[in-house]
């Protein structure tokens, strides 16, 4: 197993310097992860002629995620994906979160972890471990939370990806990966042609503002049913009212399971290169977002601009709005526990 490569990547503005880790596996994958933001910032896989392409959307140099862009590669929390009007209870105690998303609270807030410096630790088994401790009051969440992702690459062609936290206080916790996702190459045109299975009977239809009504839909018979392979173009712009809200598909689906092991969640194969994704997770839910709001205003890696749909985020997670949901799978953290999550990202190609 080669040796986990660690090296500058420039500083913030606030003049901490931060690193990048570069991961390969013996079959010539590559994976390179900085330590801001948690971020993974290229994904080199092969196709099945052999020919290696990044497959995840960002930029070159730090200055890139320093700048404006929708949460590329990162880790998102202390809670992923929205909570309505950034209020929630725990214990009957009210607690105001940063609202930066219309009314509600995305992704942990303004500065949430995707801006966020980690500590880091190379591990032995070619991965790095990203650290840090989320002060009590920031964003507006409650408690001390110390928290790490570590990130491994296996000759199986599997990027491990294992979270833990624990808290000084009862709070919240929902973390999850936010990789777009274009198995053609980053930057090669748009993600339509994907073909996506997703392992759940059921969705969390939402509001205007994407805030699930606390309704657990079937997926049967609408746009939103990949149980069986299908192209994410097939029925993007159908005239479901649910497609209309995020402009596509931008929602939380509930994989079905049994237990809290790892289980496939989804399947992603690109035609014309035989790229392969497979998604396995212990979450609950996982949201498709098929980057609709991209609008190629980004330049990214090669001077190559992310038009609309130009990637797919497969964010393994709690429900959205969890925290004020009672009857969906509970996102509390209180004192004593372990927080503990794992997503497997495995790459293949069909023939
Ligand atoms: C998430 C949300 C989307 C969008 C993207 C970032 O996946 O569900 O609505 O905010 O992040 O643009």
């Amino acid at each position: 197993m080669p040796a986990v490569a660690r090296a500058p990547f420039g500083k913030t503005a606030d003049g901490t310097g931060v690193e990048i880790f570069t991961l390969k596996n013996d079959n010539g994958i590559e994976v390179r992860i900085t330590n801001y933001g948690a971020i993974i910032t290229s994904l080199r896989v092969p196709d099945r002629s052999g020919a290696f392409a990044d497959i995840v959307l960002g930029f070159e140099t730090l200055d890139g995620y320093l700048g404006a862009h929708p949460y590329f590669g990162a880790v998102v929390g202390r809670y992923a994906n929205r909570i309505a009007d950034g209020r929630f209870r725990i214990d009957g105690i009210g607690h105001r979160l940063a609202v930066n998303n219309g009314p509600n609270h995305l992704h942990g807030g303004v500065k949430g972890f995707d801006k966020q410096v980690w500590d880091a630790e190379v591990l032995g088994g070619n991965g790095v471990r990203l650290s840090r401790v989320s002060r009590d009051g920031e964003e507006g969440y409650p408690g001390n939370l110390q928290v790490a992702v570590a990130y491994s690459l296996t000759n199986y062609n599997e990027l491990i990806v294992e979270y833990q936290a624990t808290t000084d206080q009862p709070t919240i916790v929902n973390l999850s990966q936010h990789s777009y996702f274009n198995l053609a190459g980053a930057g090669n045109g748009d993600i339509l042609g994907h073909q996506l299975t997703i392992a759940a009977d059921r969705y969390t239809p939402v509001n205007a503002t994407s805030i699930p009504t606390g309704a657990l839909a079937p997926v049967a018979g609408t746009p939103f049913d990949f149980r069986q392979a299908t192209a994410i173009g097939a029925r993007i712009d159908a005239k479901h009212p649910q497609l209309t809200h995020g402009g596509g598909y931008d929602h939380n689906y509930v994989l079905n399971r049994k237990g809290n092991a790892l289980q496939f969640a989804a399947r992603v194969v690109e035609p014309i290169s035989g790229r392969v994704l497979e998604v396995a997770t212990t979450e609950p839910g996982m949201q498709l977002y098929t980057g609709n709001f991209l609008d190629g205003g980004i330049v990214g890696k090669g001077n190559l601009s992310y038009g609309r749909r130009a990637g797919l985020c497969l964010e393994t997670q709690h429900f959205p709005d969890s925290p004020n949901r009672s009857e969906f799978p509970s996102t509390v953290l209180r004192p004593g526990e372990t927080y503990s999550s794992r997503t497997v990202f495995k790459f293949d190609v069909s023939k």
